[in-house]
């Protein structure tokens, strides 16, 4: 369905972020994009909705397409109308809008009044937290609950690819699992295929099919999510866990910089 072919992409024409970044999204798939701080991982959900330019980007080698079609040179209302939608990083709803008017403003390229209302009641039903608070502005909102509602709007836009930007970020444990058994659920009962970036690579990788896993604005790594899970690599140095369950080498580098700076 998304073909990424070895991109390159460039920030204010020097600063190289995407060198020759590739992955495959199939058809009704979750697929995992994971790696640490800087890797490119937003870069690359950006360089797919076409939203580049508005950050001083471009594409400057290697195609994007989607359903065949190639779409590295089209604007982003026009990926939007595709089938292509990103939530971005850091949950950006309209704060001075209501629950229910950010959930109608995800819809916006649609015109059929009676499914937008439908679909509406079914976003109430994956997070009933958002129903009670429908009337309220998305402001005042928990991060969580903000989080809710950004899926929920990406939904209503009814995309076939949904682009997820870090969607456990600043979140609670508890609720980050119960956030991703939903988009397990929306994938599976609506047919939406999905990629989603985390740092969080377990729990990403518990509701994935496929996993990547960048580095310096390419792919290092690439599996099945059981396989990646499983991967004693993997596990040490995107999961926090050693062999035995003990603290990686990083983290033991990290707790030693601390101590320096403490004393
Ligand atoms: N607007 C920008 N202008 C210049 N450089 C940028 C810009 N946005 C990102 N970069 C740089 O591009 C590289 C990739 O950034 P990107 O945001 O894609 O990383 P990321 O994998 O999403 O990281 P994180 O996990 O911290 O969100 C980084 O080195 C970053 O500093
Ligand atoms: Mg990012």
């Amino acid at each position: 369905m998304l073909q990424v072919n070895n991109i390159e992409a460039v920030y204010s024409k020097i600063i190289l972020a995407l060198k020759g970044m590739s992955l495959h999204v199939p058809e009704g798939k979750i697929v995992a994009l994971l790696g640490s701080n800087g890797a490119g991982k937003s870069t690359t959900l950006k360089a797919i909705s076409g939203l580049l330019s508005g950050d001083g980007g471009q594409i400057t080698d290697g195609t994007i397409e989607f359903e065949g079609e190639k779409i590295n040179n089209i604007t982003p209302d026009i990926i939007v109308r595709k089938g292509i939608f990103l939530c971005m990083e850091g949950r950006r709803v309209f704060g001075d809008l209501t629950v229910e008017e950010n959930l109608m403003a995800g819809a916006y390229t649609r015109k059929n009044r009676t499914t937008i209302k439908d679909d509406m009641e079914k976003i109430y039903v994956y997070f009933p937290k958002l129903k009670a608070l429908q009337h309220r502005k998305a402001g005042f909102l928990s991060g969580g609950e903000q989080q809710m509602l950004a899926i929920g709007r990406g939904i209503m836009a009814k995309p076939k690819l949904l682009l997820l930007d870090e969607p456990s970020l600043g979140i609670a444990p508890l609720l980050v699992k119960e956030i991703f058994q939903n988009i397990k659920q929306i994938n599976q009962e609506e047919g939406t295929s999905i990629l989603v970036v985390e740092q969080n690579a377990n729990v990403a990788l518990s509701i994935a099919d496929y996993g990547y896993i960048m580095e310096s604005g390419r792919v290092v790594m690439q599996g099945n999510a059981d396989i990646l899970l499983s991967n004693e690599e993997v596990r040490e140095h995107y999961l926090g866990m050693g062999k035995d369950g003990e603290k990686n080498y990083k983290e033991n580098k990290m707790y030693r910089r601390r101590q320096r700076l403490v004393w």
